[in-house]
């Protein structure tokens, strides 16, 4: 049936068209383009009501299964646009394969792939006058699917919606591309193997919020997570995936169940590979970083995610001891590797792996 699924158009009216915000300040998810994508699963007729329509509140039902028992998946990826007006996704394909592995853990439905992207694009090329062009401002889209069946069983719900929307926004971090400091938790952990940790599931972030309020009040950025067995390996930042650059080798921890599968990850890897620089995804204990900064072979460490981009740390606080590293400020690779993306995706740069799809 989702063969046969069509697209609908309804064009938002004169009276419906938003005032777009300023450029320069946007900050991060607070403003709505004029239109959004929506379509329905139910178990009997599959997808179907596929449309792109004005961007609209939902009326649901109080009992709708994602109030209670929280079965909600989403994506992030972004729409740049170049100086000659040209608008590009990054790998999108891959944000809805990897939508479908987290709807197979979650037991949600399976999205049609082609379709959404087909609808993704018609959506943002319906909006591209929201995309800003200012440096550092992008079009952040977010894919999103939730049970809306009202019922109170904990089982599968047999309704779901899934829709997009999207938002102009400036850098994800107060401090743009500037270092953060990050505040090593041992108290509070993200994820176990066997969990949801590698799925986009709204309750991995729901969870994670008051590690993150206790590292702001303390000053910190975000916080950096230890595996829940030991506490001592490490495993995400915030919301992004980690990288340490030690005696020349770059270090992420590997994708074992506990961590996200990002993409921005893979981009980095892929990047790094193809410059020569070694990459180990292999695990990494606090104590090795720490022995690192002591020692003064740890020389960079960078977070990675769509909405962080690259996000170099410059200083991290554990067990009430300070480390600086780098001094404090962006390291070459975290540069190199964020003027390198930007230009891919902004289509200024060629694009060896094939990730940019041009819409329009
Ligand atoms: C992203 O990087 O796209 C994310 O999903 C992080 C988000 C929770 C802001």
């Amino acid at each position: 049936m989702w063969e046969n699924m069509e697209i609908g158009l309804e064009k938002a009216g004169p009276a419906q068209l938003k005032v777009k915000p300023a450029q320069e300040s946007l900050g991060f998810g607070g403003h709505f383009t004029d239109h959004m994508f929506l379509m329905k699963w139910d178990r009997q007729k599959g997808w179907h009501d596929a449309k792109v329509c004005p961007y609209q509140p939902f009326i649901l039902d109080p009992a709708a299964m994602v109030f209670h028992y929280g079965q909600a998946i989403f994506e992030g990826l972004k729409a740049y646009k170049n100086t000659n007006g040209q608008v590009f996704l990054f790998r999108p394909r891959d944000n809805f394969e990897r939508m479908n592995s987290s709807a197979l853990r979650m037991c949600m439905p399976r999205l049609p792939v082609e379709k959404v992207f087909k609808g993704l694009k018609a959506l943002v090329y319906l909006d591209r006058d929201w995309i800003p062009t200012v440096p550092g401002a992008t079009l952040y889209i977010r894919p999103t699917m939730i049970a809306v069946e009202p019922a109170l069983g904990v089982r599968p719900a047999g309704e779901y919606f899934f829709f997009i929307i999207m938002s102009p926004v400036g850098a994800y971090y107060r401090e743009g591309f500037s270092p953060t400091r990050i505040f090593v938790t041992d108290k509070y952990v993200r994820a176990v193997k066997g969990g949801v940790g590698h799925v986009k599931t709204s309750g991995n972030y729901a969870a994670s919020i008051m590690a993150a309020e206790e590292a702001h009040k303390a000053g910190y950025t975000q916080v950096l997570w230890l595996d829940a067995c030991d506490r001592k390996f490490i495993e995400e930042v915030g919301t992004s995936n980690i990288f340490f650059k030690i005696n020349d080798e770059l270090i992420t921890p590997p994708l074992g169940g506990s961590i996200l599968p990002g993409i921005t990850r893979d981009s980095v890897i892929q990047l790094a590979l193809k410059w020569g620089v070694k990459v180990a995804e292999r695990l990494i204990t606090i104590d090795e970083v720490i022995a690192a900064s002591n020692d003064g072979s740890l020389q960079e460490t960078f977070g990675t995610g769509t909405a962080a981009v690259i996000s170099p740390v410059g200083e991290f606080c554990y067990q009430d001891q300070k480390y600086l590293v780098n001094n404090g400020t962006t390291g070459p690779l975290a540069q190199r590797l964020f003027d390198e993306l930007q230009a891919i995706q902004n289509g200024q740069q060629e694009d060896p792996f094939k990730w940019i799809t041009r819409v329009g």
